[in-house]
């Protein structure tokens, strides 16, 4: 129920229709019996989106595609570690103070350190849009080597300058895959309608890989389901899509976020077959 006090959180995107993040977060608020309220509203323009905010007192805020990098300069303040990505994805509103953070790369980063350390590994990033960025830095944070492939190999080199890392190159370089410990899919490849391709073909998987691909629908991506039958551990992208969502969860609250509840009420609409689109990976 809500009521006046109801505190209004958002997710602006465009499209927002299939998006399981109001799904997750209203999961939360209502397992804590909290008075906030989730909903996604569809703009094109970014601007008129942040007017709004500050118009209707929203509390915070969740941006999603196409809107993160132009976002970023209409917030009063951004939290440093999202001023260095160029990118934001949540927006915390205080008496009228709007912040700008970016919780992709720990989200992804949580994910995979379920499964383990990263200290010195060696890490393959294929991709070198937004998310990509978000997870490169965060993973130089923690002292792996870095190797970062794109298909369009300038955006790779021009991501691993700005992070350091260790190597970078275009999708000729795949075949790094077979000596590293962890290998990332942080592009578009295997998302709706193209279900059945993977970026990585079976022949470079390995046993002693871990592999994440951040697609979070659907969840058994073609890429995971190589991998395992290679032998390798596998990451999942709805991880990745629930932890962010759960640290925006504790910034617009201030409460902790109630994981399992989030967790279920998101896998329960990926098994079902919800037809999230691409755009809502994370
Ligand atoms: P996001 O914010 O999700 O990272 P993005 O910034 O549009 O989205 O980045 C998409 C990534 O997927 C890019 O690395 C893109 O490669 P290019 O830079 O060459 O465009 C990659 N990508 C998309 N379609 C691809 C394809 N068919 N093959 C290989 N890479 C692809």
């Amino acid at each position: 129920m809500t009521s006046a006090d109801t505190k209004i959180c958002c997710l602006i995107g465009d499209p927002v229709e299939h998006s399981l993040s109001p799904l997750i977060h209203n999961a939360g608020y209502q397992a804590l019996s909290i008075k906030y309220v989730y909903v996604p509203l569809r703009f094109q323009d970014i601007e008129r989106g942040i007017e709004d905010i500050r118009k209707l007192g929203i509390r915070g805020a969740s941006i999603t595609l196409p809107h993160k990098t132009k976002a970023l300069k209409y917030v009063d303040k951004v939290d440093p570690p999202a001023e260095e990505i160029g990118a934001i994805n949540t927006i915390v509103n205080d008496n009228d103070v709007l912040t700008g953070y970016n919780t992709d790369g720990d989200g992804a980063l949580q994910a995979l350190e379920e499964v383990t350390t990263l200290g010195s590994k060696k890490v393959v990033l294929v991709g070198s849009g937004g998310a990509a960025s978000a997870i490169a830095f965060r993973l130089k944070k923690k002292g792996v080597k870095l190797v970062i492939l794109n298909r369009t190999e300038d955006k790779a080199r021009k991501l691993a300058k700005k992070v350091n890392a260790e190597d970078s190159g275009g999708l000729e370089k795949l075949p790094l895959v077979s000596s590293a410990d962890i290998l990332i899919n942080a592009t578009s490849v295997g998302m709706p309608p193209e279900t059945d391709q993977s970026i990585i073909p079976i022949e470079l998987l390995h046993d002693r890989l871990i592999v994440f691909d951040i697609i979070s629908n659907p969840k058994n991506t073609r890429l995971l389901t190589l991998a395992r039958q290679k032998g390798g551990i596998i990451v999942y992208g709805y991880k990745m899509l629930l932890y962010q969502a759960a640290r925006q969860f504790e910034l617009f609250t201030g409460i902790k976020a109630p994981l399992l509840v989030m967790e279920s009420a998101l896998t329960k609409a990926l098994e079902g077959g919800k037809d999230a689109a691409h755009f809502d990976r994370r």
